[in-house]
């Protein structure tokens, strides 16, 4: 699959790292453009046991490559994650405006069907707002997966490849379908998965013990 990352940040680095491990072709973008000039030089903002290697090699295959293009990653990519920062807000709740500036740009950068997966920490109702904001901003069809991520720092790596439970959600069967079928296939096959996988559609939990 072709796979933009928007957000170079721990978890947009370490899941396009891993995604591109995968065999995808995946971009990562971010908006500071230092942090993208270091990482097409070789050098790695974070440090993370293996991440490392994971980059490079995958550099190297031109299966993952850094751009600061958010236009030319869309419209290269089937699939858009968005893997901005959510800081705390004064009140203590997640402050949305990376996410949807994320989104914007996103929409604006359309040129055909496009699967958008958020990947952020974000409050329920984010997804119906960011399908809001892109329809507003886009004529081409597309659908919203929230696909939180649970990394942990210091396992980044590991915990990426094998997670402990796997959530995938839209109001869209197609896309939990085609999105869910790349995941399930990649950890049953060749990773496996240490403990739960949730499908959820709307408000309905398929939770699938797996191990
Ligand atoms: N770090 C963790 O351990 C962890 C674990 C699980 C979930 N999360 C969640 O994942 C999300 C990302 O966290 P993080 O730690 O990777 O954040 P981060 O601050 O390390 O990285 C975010 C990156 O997004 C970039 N960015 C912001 N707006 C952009 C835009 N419009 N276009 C392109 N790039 C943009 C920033 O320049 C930054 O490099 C947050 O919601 C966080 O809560 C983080």
């Amino acid at each position: 699959m072709k796979i933009s990352v928007i957000g170079t940040g721990y978890v947009g680095l370490v899941a396009g790292a891993c995604l591109a491990d995968m065999g995808n072709n995946v971009i990562c973008v971010d908006s500071n453009t230092e942090k993208i000039d270091q990482l097409k030089n070789g050098i790695i903002p974070i440090y993370e046991p293996g991440l490392e290697e994971l980059i490079k090699a995958n550099s190297r295959e031109n299966r993952l490559i850094f751009s600061d293009d958010i236009h030319y990653a869309v419209q290269n990519s089937d699939i858009c994650f968005i893997a901005v920062g959510t800081p705390q807000g004064e009140d203590g709740s997640a402050d949305l405006q990376y996410v949807l500036e994320a989104a914007k740009s996103i929409a604006k950068s359309m040129n055909g069907y496009k699967i958008i997966v958020n990947k952020s920490t974000v409050p329920v109702g984010t997804a119906e707002k960011v399908k809001e904001l892109i329809s507003q901003n886009t004529n081409y069809p597309f659908d919203v997966v929230s696909n939180p991520e649970f990394l942990k720092q210091g396992n980044a790596v590991d915990d990426f490849l094998r997670p402990d439970r796997v959530i995938i959600g839209s109001d869209s069967e197609k896309a939990t379908r085609n999105f869910s079928t790349i995941i399930l296939v990649f950890f049953f096959f060749f990773i496996g998965i240490n403990h739960t996988f949730y499908i959820f559609r709307k408000i309905f939990f398929v939770p699938i013990r797996v191990r």
